[in-house]
């Protein structure tokens, strides 16, 4: 990947100029089935780019309660295109359809316009948890019959597709953008992409630039994005059976609650409460052992695996669990 970025040819991107940053985007829009995509440095402003790009301030986004734009961007969709999400609490992060259909408000002044609808696909804090294609396309048919628009956050969408061995352009077919990421178990350093119809890219170009999102010879870092995907993507599913493999091993340890059948792609998430411990005192323990891990809440924690986490890692760190847990 370090070779490919030395090596890529560049150009001023902001001009449109950046041959591998181009060859990026048609890569990306093809593999999506979009007509285009805008390169952007992170899943939070492709996010955001797209809220931005299909509301008008005062607009209502229905998405889902634990959903990354909601919960960890800043506050940016009310910061910066002056909407108002309306929370729907899902299950592991999925939402049934009766659920939206309820939360569509009526055409009546005194309401909010319900103008989007954002999926986040696998879902973070679902714990990797994958959309059920059917329940998905139910949604967006929904959001269609009603004029509404629907965002796909996708920045895992890559485990999702290989996890069902269903196509990214199958899952993202009926919406109108798609955010994906680069980084994250890709492992590419940095960058994201929004793709959708040519108006709508040529709309979000437009607001890239006004976030302060455009970039010069991005080349370099499109260069590891380009690679990421010729390399990177069938070995998800070594992340997912390392991250199954953790899950059962976690089962066993008195206290915590974990269900392995829950862990569908590369995140775990377990509870430690029956532990009597809280998961700042694990995750400082864990530390002095040089395995890191990240508190979630008093007693929850998540464990991500990617490239860089080995099966034997994986064993590794089980072995600390029992020192820390014996
Ligand atoms: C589902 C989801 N969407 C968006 C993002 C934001 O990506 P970034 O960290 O590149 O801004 C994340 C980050 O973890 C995420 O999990």
């Amino acid at each position: 990947m370090r070779k490919a970025m030395a090596e890529a040819e560049v150009g001023d991107d902001v001009f449109g100029e950046d041959p591998t940053v181009n060859a990026l985007q048609d890569k990306v829009a093809k593999i999506l089935g979009k007509e285009a995509a805008l390169f952007v440095p992170t899943g939070t402003m492709s996010n955001q780019l797209s809220i931005k790009a299909h509301t008008q301030p005062g607009d209502e986004v229905i998405i889902e309660a634990t959903s990354h734009a909601y919960n960890f961007e800043g506050g940016a969709g009310a910061a910066l295109s002056g909407i108002q999400f309306h929370c729907l609490k899902g299950v592991r992060g999925i939402l049934q359809t009766s659920q939206i259909e309820e939360a569509i408000r009526p055409d009546d002044h005194h309401f909010p316009v319900t103008r989007l609808i954002s999926l986040e696909n696998t879902h973070n804090r679902g714990g990797g948890s994958i959309y059920p294609i059917e329940n998905m396309t139910r949604i967006c048919q929904l959001a269609k019959s009603k004029g509404l628009y629907i965002h796909l956050d996708g920045a895992r969408l890559w485990n999702a597709s290989v996890a069902r061995g269903i196509k990214p352009s199958e899952y993202a077919q009926w919406a109108d953008s798609v955010s994906v990421c680069l980084s994250k178990g890709l492992g590419a350093p940095i960058g994201s992409l929004v793709a959708g119809t040519k108006p709508f890219i040529d709309r979000v170009h437009r607001f890239r630039k006004m976030f302060g999102g455009g970039m010069r010879q991005a080349g370099i870092i499109a260069a590891a994005g380009i690679y990421a995907l010729d390399h990177h993507l069938e070995r998800l599913k070594e992340d997912h059976q390392n991250a199954k493999r953790f899950a059962s091993g976690l089962k066993e340890f008195k206290g915590i609650s974990i269900n392995p059948e829950d862990v569908e792609t590369n995140i775990v998430l377990f509870d430690i409460a029956e532990t009597g411990r809280t998961s700042a005192q694990v995750a400082e323990a864990m530390k002095k052992e040089r395995v890191l891990i990240h508190t979630i809440g008093k007693f929850q924690i998540r464990l991500v695996t990617h490239l860089d986490v080995t099966p034997q890692d994986i064993e590794t760190a089980l072995e600390v669990f029992k020192k820390i847990f014996h």
